[in-house]
């Protein structure tokens, strides 16, 4: 044995509240991988004003995304975690990947064509070329590893043809191959009004999202006025085909309490919803109240957040910049 640890990295934006999805579908699982990786978590604020972000706004969903990554366990001793800005390598070896991704692999890119939806020339040339400040965010640090959901996997690919053609146009042996760590059931949480749309902050309809900003009230409230249909549960997962809502809604259950969504089905076989409905109800009370309440906690001590960002950025910083000069070497960078 010995004690080399792979490395992690992974983001979350800093744009709009943090959601049950943010935390289900991410900062939840990053959690139990302190221990056997090295683990660098980053608040994305680069990738933020890809569209359009108020200052102070975005000032303070950076806070509050680190906020809730400490409230749910990241452990500042164990995982580096800062935010993207304060480390400009990453700006820097994104630059040199817009000179290595083609214009056809950006094309291809479902998440761009979503985001710009039917304006794509106004969209901004950031929001286009998102995927290669994120190839970045991963190989400065050559880590191999990156935890998120599924609709990430696209990106992922686009990570490892970069860092292919890289490697192949300069020759060397540099980047690693990059492996996706996708989590189980609730990696995509789905919108409480629509159980096939994502989701999101950005939906107009706060019921549509539990905030990790709510209060316990809230919570239980949005929880039963959660949209479903007129069926008894079913005892099986196939009987959840065709019923996006109620499979969503078992998918939170399992995933709050850590079980299998087919064990929870189980469970409430032939039941309703307004049963169902009560006992997520206190089950996401009782797992997301104690998150919620550090997080303010913490976003009133705020010198104390942006000390832990700093030290972080210093850390991350610490590892990025050798990378970088050796890719400055690579790519003939004069450094007199
Ligand atoms: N694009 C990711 C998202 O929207 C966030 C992100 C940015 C990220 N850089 C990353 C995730 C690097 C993993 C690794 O969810």
């Amino acid at each position: 044995m010995t004690d080399f640890k792979q490395r992690i990295f992974s983001g979350v934006q800093p744009s709009g509240n943090l959601t049950l999805g943010n935390y289900l579908g991410a900062i939840k699982n990053w959690v139990g991988l302190q221990n056997t990786y090295e683990t660098i978590f980053c608040v994305v604020d680069l990738h933020a004003i890809t569209t359009w972000q108020d200052p102070d706004v975005l000032r303070n969903a950076t806070r509050e995304v680190a906020a809730g990554m400490l409230a749910s366990g990241i452990d500042p001793k164990k995982s580096i975690i800062f935010n993207q800005s304060q480390v400009p390598a990453h700006a820097e070896l994104a630059w040199i990947f817009n000179c290595v991704a083609r214009m056809g692999w950006l094309n291809r890119m479902t998440q761009f064509k979503e985001k710009a939806g039917k304006h794509k020339e106004r969209a901004s040339v950031g929001l286009y070329v998102y995927p290669d400040l994120m190839a970045a965010d991963i190989l400065v640090y050559l880590a191999t590893h990156v935890p998120v959901g599924a609709d990430q996997k696209q990106h992922l690919e686009l990570t490892r043809d970069i860092a292919q053609k890289f490697n192949s146009d300069y020759g060397v042996d540099f980047f690693p191959e990059v492996e996706p760590l996708i989590f189980g059931a609730a990696t995509r949480v789905m919108s409480l009004r629509d159980g096939n749309a994502k989701m999101s902050k950005s939906d107009p309809s706060e019921n549509s999202r539990i905030n990790l900003t709510d209060d316990r009230d809230l919570i239980a409230k949005k929880i039963r006025k959660a949209r479903t249909d007129s069926e008894p549960l079913p005892g099986t997962l196939d009987g959840l085909e065709g019923r996006a809502e109620a499979k969503n809604l078992i998918n939170i259950f399992a995933a709050l309490s850590d079980r299998d969504a087919a064990d929870v089905c189980l469970e409430y076989e032939g039941k309703g919803f307004a049963d169902f409905k009560r006992d997520l109800a206190d089950l996401s009370v009782s797992v997301l109240g104690p998150i919620t309440e550090e997080m303010n906690r913490l976003m009133d001590d705020t010198s104390y957040l942006d000390g832990v960002l700093r030290q972080g950025a210093e850390n991350a910083d610490a590892i990025a910049s050798p990378i970088l000069k050796n890719v400055h070497e690579i790519v003939g960078f004069l450094r007199p």
